[in-house]
């Protein structure tokens, strides 16, 4: 299956992009469990364009040696903003080989929505077509994909989101991933996938690629989503934090092959020392150990005797108190 000219395999399972959690380091190993790709997360247009690399720089970084397929998401309100930052990263020599630019339209978070951008520009729907528009014509010219993200609707899912998604589509974007919920939820109440159906058929109508996103909480749940969307693929967030693994079980479960067996304590304590090492090596050792305080404890989750740990966790400041906290730790399941 391609979207715009990426080849994307059967059925991608793609990370969802997730502020604080989608840094390089964990794209990569999701990667390498199962994911097709994930997108950074959203980085502003404007300062891009304003050529401020220094302060976006490490939320754009990417791998494409580890991930295979790379995607920049930017967000923003003003479609030169757009082009103007797809010519900047697409002339950076550590920018430059990103396959795909993702679109927010989704970002629920006043910050951004008091400006004009993220979800805010369901609202706005021409003004997100001219965005899409804008991005595309820039990104051809340079060989790039264009995507968009954003959600069912921005208080309530109706006629003017399946429109939006229609035009999504007809402005360009080579593929739209729907999160099912409204931005007035945020992240709350349960994810609506009958209306997610219902924009992927005005999308699929259009002759472009749909994801679905929300709620995927095992391989089960993300079957169900395929079934009930008919999407041509999904993006996983919330339940890939401390468990990039669940990548492989839902590849599994499309192939028709065996759950694999869930890793041990010792491998998700290896895991999480792998991604802080992989954070440390990118930002500093005092600012990726902060960062890690609030995705450490997902490693840890449901297991017995881990409450006392996780808090533990959340006090470090290096990866040696980490290390150390984690060996007592594996050393009480042995
Ligand atoms: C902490 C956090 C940060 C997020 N940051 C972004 C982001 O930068 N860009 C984006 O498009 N969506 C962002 N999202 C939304 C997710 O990509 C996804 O749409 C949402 O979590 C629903 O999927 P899930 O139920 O699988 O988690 C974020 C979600 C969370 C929980």
């Amino acid at each position: 299956m391609k979207i715009g000219n990426i080849e994307m395999g059967n059925t991608p399972v793609c990370l969802a992009p997730m502020a604080g959690t989608s840094s390089v380091t964990f794209r990569a190993i999701c990667v390498q469990q199962g994911a097709s790709y994930g997108p950074t997360e959203l980085v502003s247009a404007r300062s891009i364009s304003y050529g401020n690399f220094e302060r976006s720089f490490r939320y754009m970084k990417i791998s494409p040696s580890e991930e295979k397929i790379t995607a920049i998401q930017l967000f923003g309100f003003e479609p030169s903003d757009f082009e103007e930052a797809v010519k900047a990263i697409c002339s950076d020599d550590l920018l430059k080989d990103v396959d795909i630019i993702d679109i927010n339209m989704g970002c629920p978070v006043a910050k951004v929505v008091k400006t004009g951008a993220g979800s805010a520009l369901m609202n706005d729907p021409e003004r997100a077509f001219r965005i899409v528009e804008s991005t595309v014509r820039a990104a051809e010219s340079f060989g790039k994909t264009v995507t968009v993200k954003t959600r069912i609707g921005f208080g309530e899912f109706g006629p003017a989101s399946v429109e939006f998604a229609r035009g999504l589509a007809a402005s360009g974007a080579s593929m739209v991933c729907v999160h099912g919920r409204t931005a007035k939820q945020m992240y709350g109440g349960e994810a609506d996938w009958n209306a997610i159906r219902k924009m992927r058929d005005a999308v699929a109508s259009e002759g472009v690629k749909f994801f679905s996103n929300g709620d995927v909480k095992d391989e089960e749940s993300a079957l169900r989503l395929l079934d009930v969307t008919e999407a041509d693929g999904i993006m996983v967030g919330r339940a890939a934090m401390g468990d990039p693994w669940i990548f492989a079980r839902i590849r599994a479960a499309l192939d028709g092959r065996e759950t694999p067996p869930a890793p041990s304590v010792r491998e998700k304590c290896d895991m999480l020392i792998r991604e802080l090492k992989g954070t440390v090596s990118n930002i500093g050792e005092t600012t990726g150990v902060k960062e890690m305080r609030s995705v450490m404890p997902h490693y840890l989750k449901g297991l017995r005797g881990a409450s006392g740990v996780k808090v533990e966790l959340c006090r470090a400041t290096t990866v040696k108190e980490v290390e150390v906290i984690l060996k007592g730790f594996c050393d009480t399941w042995i």
